[in-house]
């Protein structure tokens, strides 16, 4: 077991998995099916894997348990053609931590790495003014070496007075190839969709899940009249999901659609929404991450089966 603990002792066991990862990528035989599959941004001919990793839980960890694990999660997501990983502010040591690893050459040119402004859950910030938006911003691109980021967020919308102008600016400037804001509160959503009719984004980031379903009434037909791209977390409801289904069995007609697992019953019907880009699944272990990789491979459910999966998950949460 590797133990970091200083920042010199992480930068060095980094560079050493630079030339070879001491946890190797868990065996499996890679197929055309095994690729995840890819949407369009909308409005550009760029193409955008379906699902993606959200950071937080892994990289809080990183200078304690150093480099192997979340280098294992990455090379998994890399592998089977997965890119987007979702990131914050966070402590200056973990943050470029976290960058020098996500800049070792087996992931040159295969990420793309969301940042954010308006707060630092690492640092309990809760919110900053409009200096230090820009500051986080820069900050980020020392930290991490990448400029320019490919995209920015207004954290939960907080202060987007403040911050908007500033991310339209980045933009304008080459420092941010895509803009947008975020809320994984349901109750946001209306001011969400606010901000849809009047700050046109390039993303927003939303909850969804079979969970907690609500953009599907009206998020989701707005962004897809207004060419805005979909990003998804809290797909599990931080891990609430699996309560519910724990120690149940999966439906037979599952494998209709490739499913062989309760993660991905949830995963394949989020992906199934075809005005979804992205979602972000938050794991600390490669197994995990493999499992949920896969469910953005192979066959999706059609909106007759989508109906069927919504109607059985009903059940189980009212037993
Ligand atoms: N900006 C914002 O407002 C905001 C707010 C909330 C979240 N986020 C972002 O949203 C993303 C998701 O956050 P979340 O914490 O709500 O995560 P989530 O993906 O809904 O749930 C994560 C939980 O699910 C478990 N899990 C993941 N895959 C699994 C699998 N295949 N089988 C069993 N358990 C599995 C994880 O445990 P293991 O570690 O054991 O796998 C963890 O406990 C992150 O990017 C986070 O940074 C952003």
């Amino acid at each position: 077991m590797l133990t970091c603990q200083t920042r010199r002792d992480f930068l060095k066991t980094t560079t050493a998995l630079g030339v070879s990862s001491l946890l190797p990528v868990s065996g499996f035989s890679q197929t055309v099916a095994d690729t995840v599959i890819k949407r369009v941004i909308p409005g550009t001919s760029e193409m955008m894997p379906i699902l993606g990793f959200g950071s937080s839980a892994a990289v809080e960890v990183l200078l304690k348990t150093g480099p192997a694990s979340l280098t294992s999660i990455l090379e998994t997501m890399v592998k089977l053609g997965a890119s987007v990983i979702d990131t914050a502010p966070r402590e200056t040591d973990v943050e470029q931590a976290f960058g020098q690893l996500l800049l070792l050459p087996q992931f040159k040119g295969k990420l793309f790495v969301n940042s954010k402004v308006g707060r630092n859950r690492a640092l309990n910030l809760k919110r900053v003014d409009k200096q230090g938006g820009i500051n986080q911003i820069r900050e980020t691109e020392r930290l991490s070496q990448r400029k320019p980021a490919d995209l920015i967020l207004v954290d939960t919308m907080l202060d987007m007075d403040l911050h908007w102008p500033t991310l339209q600016e980045e933009k304008s400037k080459g420092n941010a190839r895509y803009i947008g804001y975020t809320t994984s509160n349901t109750v946001d959503h209306e001011k969400m969709e606010g901000y849809m009719n009047t700050h046109q984004p390039d993303f927003i980031q939303v909850n969804y899940s079979l969970l907690e379903p609500e953009i599907e009434q009206r998020i989701l037909p707005l962004a897809r009249d207004k060419g805005i791209a979909v990003m998804i977390y809290t797909p599990f409801g931080g891990g609430e999901y699996f309560k519910t289904v724990k120690g149940l069995t999966l439906p037979d007609w599952t494998a209709e659609f490739d499913c062989t697992s309760w993660a991905q019953f949830n995963l394949k019907y989020i992906l199934s929404e075809p005005t979804i880009n992205c979602v972000l699944t938050e794991t600390t272990k490669t197994t995990n991450m493999e499992e949920n990789l896969r469910a953005a491979t192979g066959r999706l459910p059609d909106a007759d089966m989508r109906k069927k999966m919504k109607a059985h998950f009903d059940t189980l949460v009212k037993k």
